[in-house]
């Protein structure tokens, strides 16, 4: 696809992501009128999608300098690389140079802002003479705040991971409807009338249920903690053990952030045909490596489906090589996305009129609120 086409394409999402929530261009008229960010260098670490070219066009807005790297090559939109150059950010995409890290932090940043904890990190650790200049910073992700709590962070780090909004909204709800999406893209099956089996009951076990729920499937949940059981059991779902459970069901969700969860061993008794969904962090849930050397047959059904036949137990099918699906098929609606994404622009723009102390924060309940009341505006239900 040519240059213009893809960045064409990539504001048309924008655009359309902008017509039904629109939290970001609220925000973007706010910041074009006090323009918070006069004056600093704000460095971003982030996913080159769609989604933070939406939030990216209002933030430029507040003024400032704006420098980007792209989190993943996996992830990289080229169109919105194209458009966040047009809009005069310096990106620098992995993958393009050799030290695209460095290169950011060559602009020597006063705020910055982290998915994974990678350029704060490389701040700290190969480039302590910035530090003084920097006020402070953000990170979004749980892989970046577990990443940050081992170094001596000479500044403050607001933790917008560990948000109420981004549990109770992102987590819950934008998993629970954006894997079901990528399992029917894939797989062409219908929920109503299948059994459904989810391995843990936090917030993304808990959205996972429910939206198979919605559509008709019948969800037992396996989960370890007594008292979450127990809300599964009063959220009227059977809490049967997992060997039980795996014997009757069509399809399981992993959802514990647990490694080996589900082991090639448990699978042994487990339904004939029964399908592999991971929901969690990473590929190691499902025990994947197991699978692939107690199995006596392969076949690839389809993209990201493939068929395993267990030695002496029953034929499984995983579904995008156990990672998490959604993220995989970049499925669901942008909306829960788009209120984390408010939620980092809030923090970005009290933390150019708040000093932090040094080490890391929790985001405040009042910016929280307020992203909240946005959303609802947004929804338009902005009453009260
Ligand atoms: N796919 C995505 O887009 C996405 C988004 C957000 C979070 N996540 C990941 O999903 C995972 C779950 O997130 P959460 O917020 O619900 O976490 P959580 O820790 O609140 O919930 C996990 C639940 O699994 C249970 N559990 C652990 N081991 C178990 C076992 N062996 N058997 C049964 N239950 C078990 C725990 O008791 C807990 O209740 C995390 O790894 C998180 O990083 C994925």
């Amino acid at each position: 696809m040519p240059a213009d086409e893809r960045s064409a394409r990539a504001a048309a999402d924008v655009a359309r992501i902008n017509a039904f929530f629109p939290i970001m261009p609220v925000l973007g008229n706010r910041w074009a009128a006090t323009r918070p960010f006069e004056g600093r260098t704000i460095a971003i670490s982030a996913h080159l999608t769609t989604l933070t070219a939406t939030t990216l066009r209002e933030l430029i807005l507040g003024g400032g300098k704006w420098v980007v790297v792209g989190a993943s090559e996996a992830t990289t939109d080229q169109g919105v690389v194209n458009l966040l150059r047009d809009a005069g950010v310096e990106v620098y995409p992995l993958g393009s140079r050799d030290e695209p890290y460095a290169q950011v932090l060559d602009h020597e940043p006063t705020l910055l802002a982290d998915v994974g904890g990678e350029l704060i990190a490389s701040l700290v650790q190969r480039r302590p003479d910035l530090a003084r200049n920097v006020t402070a910073a953000v990170e979004l992700t749980r892989t970046g705040v577990t990443r940050l709590q081992s170094l001596n962070l000479p500044f403050g780090v607001v933790n917008i991971n560990d948000s109420q909004l981004k549990y109770g909204v992102e987590n819950r709800h934008g998993v629970g409807e954006g894997l079901w999406h990528a399992v029917q893209t894939l797989t062409g099956m219908h929920l109503s009338g299948r059994r459904v089996g989810v391995i843990g009951y936090g917030p993304v076990g808990r959205g996972v249920a429910a939206y198979a729920r919605a559509a008709g499937a019948a969800v037992e949940v396996v989960e370890s903690d007594p008292i979450r059981r127990l809300y599964a059991h009063y959220d009227g779902y059977p809490v049967p053990r997992q060997d039980d459970m795996l014997r009757r069901v069509g399809i399981v969700v992993t959802a514990s952030g647990k490694r080996g969860v589900l082991p090639v061993g448990a699978l042994s008794g487990a339904r004939e045909g029964i399908v592999l969904v991971n929901a969690g962090h990473g590929n190691d849930e499902i025990d994947v490596a197991g699978i692939k050397a107690h199995s006596a047959g392969v076949d690839q059904v389809a993209e990201k489906v493939v068929r395993y036949r267990l030695e002496g137990g029953p034929t499984v099918a995983l579904l995008a090589d156990g990672h998490p699906l959604n993220i995989v098929m970049n499925s669901g609606s942008p909306e829960p996305v788009m209120l984390h994404f408010a939620l980092l622009g809030l923090t970005l723009e009290w933390l150019t009129r708040h000093p932090v102390a040094p080490g890391l924060v929790q985001v405040l309940p009042s910016i929280e609120e307020e992203a909240a009341t946005l959303a609802l505006r947004a929804l338009g239900m902005g009453h009260g």
